[in-house]
């Protein structure tokens, strides 16, 4: 099912014998191997040899050495080098700092910072809400971490969390123009996360949480949501919430049903799936059915946390037990935020006539979606490599660029909603089908538009 892709690309240097076939032979041995060349550049030329970068995609690391051993097979192929370009984009980190004021000369310097700047401190003292106006807190989020849950890979700590991190400050600065900036705590601990945060909130006019595992991270946002006096938003929850409740609300259209009408299996009740549900619930579906690793989450079902407490208590009108493929059948959608490959195309054929499937585990879905589209009238995943993928770059950057230009204190699930419709907005009826329910993530109208219902949303 994958497909080589950019994640995996490397590029070969190596060196060739100057004749007419060796292009020929490269590209037939990288093609054996099962990787894509995606460029052949001749770097150097003699007369007894040519030096060659050969830029390929793979599927894995493990692939990638694998079609490296190939070319080195080839009579007369010498490899010199194999550069892994993900690892070359991320030499000396993927962000900077630079000055938005010139620092010409003394002049300048006697503005911009002593003692020009003193007067900026005791008026920003005198009124403490200019901070907004005359520094960066403006336009600056903070993207906090602990690296307890970094993407699918569990919890690396806070150094190995860093990439992510420095990835998120570079998409918000490129779609909406946001500067974000990593903060990566060097704890674990629920408290000293709560007091970290709240010590350096003077700077920032948001925070963007991430990567924080659950159920810690409900806490620490309900916590820190009270404490501050600037947006507390935790992505991995409200960012895939927003995204999820666009996409369903297009899929909706294609198919023709009412949101009230619909019975929902959620599978995952983590930081996704809970976050998921609430917002759902803001449209009053029919029902939903919160499914986990222990089975379908039910009012009588032992064990169950605070969070799970107050899902089966909002959830499941029937109480209904069992596992997930009792809770898929007769369902009209299907939302994954779980784990790989828990079901096949059998159960999709038992959900009822026109099912939706989102399967959005990464990087592989709760079902392959090949399988999911034999029974299922709209499949998304959070794949890049197929139509309607689930992205949170739909939601967070237009998210914060609106609460920043609104100078909002809170976050509510009224501007959740408002964003949400306005990402489902962008695809006008013109261009929905069952293959296109999310704009795409490069669509450079999308953040403009969710940030402006934010703001609006924000200021009502
Ligand atoms: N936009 C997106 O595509 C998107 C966004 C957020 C999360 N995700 C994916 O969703 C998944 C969950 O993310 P999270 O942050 O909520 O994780 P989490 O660890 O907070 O929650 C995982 C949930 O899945 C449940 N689960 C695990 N194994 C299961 C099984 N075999 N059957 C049923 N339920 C099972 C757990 O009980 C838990 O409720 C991850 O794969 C993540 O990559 C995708």
């Amino acid at each position: 099912m994958p497909v080589p892709g950019p994640g995996y690309s490397i590029t070969v240097r190596l060196e060739a014998p100057p004749s007419a076939s060796a292009a020929g032979d490269l590209t037939s041995a990288v093609g054996r191997a099962g990787g894509v060349i995606t460029a052949f550049d001749v770097v150097e030329s003699h007369n007894d040899r040519v030096v060659i970068d050969l830029t390929c995609n793979a599927l894995s690391a493990n692939h990638a050495k694998d079609i490296t051993d190939t070319l080195e097979t080839l009579p007369g192929i010498v490899v010199r080098k194999v550069s892994d370009r993900t690892f070359l984009v991320h030499l000396g980190g993927k962000i900077e700092i630079s000055s938005k004021v010139p620092l010409r000369n003394r002049d300048d310097l006697s503005r911009a910072y002593t003692p020009g700047v003193a007067r900026v401190c005791e008026a920003i003292a005198k009124n403490p809400d200019d901070a907004r106006r005359l520094t960066i807190k403006r336009n600056t989020v903070a993207v906090v971490t602990d690296g307890s849950a970094v993407l699918g890979l569990g919890n690396l700590g806070p150094a190995a969390a860093l990439p992510v991190m420095e990835g998120k400050a570079a998409l918000f600065k490129k779609f909406a123009g946001v500067d974000a900036w990593p903060v990566c705590l060097d704890t674990q601990d629920t408290e000293e996360i709560i007091r970290a945060v709240e010590l350096i909130a003077p700077v920032y006019g948001g925070i963007n949480l991430e990567d924080i595992s659950a159920p810690r991270c409900f806490e620490i946002e309900a916590r820190l949501r009270e404490k501050l006096d600037i947006p507390v938003f935790h992505d991995d929850q409200h960012g895939t919430a927003i995204v999820v409740v666009a996409a369903l609300r297009n899929a909706l259209r294609v198919v023709n049903k009412d949101i009230k009408d619909c019975r929902i299996t959620v599978c995952g009740v983590g930081a996704a799936g809970s976050a998921i549900i609430r917002l759902l619930q803001a449209q009053t579906p029919g029902d939903i059915i919160a499914v986990d690793v222990d089975g379908i989450v039910h009012r009588d079902r032992p064990g169950l946390d605070s969070n799970l407490k107050s899902i089966a208590a909002s959830t499941n009108k029937d109480n209904q037990s069992g596992r997930l493929h009792d809770a898929l059948v007769g369902s009209d959608v299907f939302i994954g935020v779980s784990a790989p490959n828990l079901f096949g195309a059998d159960q999709v054929a038992t959900m009822a006539k026109d099912a939706i499937v989102f399967a959005l585990a990464n990087p592989d879905p709760e079902i392959d979606p090949m399988e999911a589209q034999q029974h299922a009238a709209v499949v998304a995943t959070g794949r890049s490599d197929f139509p309607n993928q689930i992205n949170n770059v739909l939601a967070f950057p237009g998210v914060f660029r609106g609460l920043l230009d609104a100078h909002a204190r809170t976050i509510t699930d009224a501007m959740l909603l408002a964003a949400a419709q306005a990402i489902a907005d962008v695809v006008d009826g013109d261009r929905l089908n069952a293959s296109f329910i999310v704009p795409s993530v490069f669509d450079n109208t999308v953040a403009p538009a969710v940030a402006e219902a934010v703001r609006k949303a924000a200021q009502s």
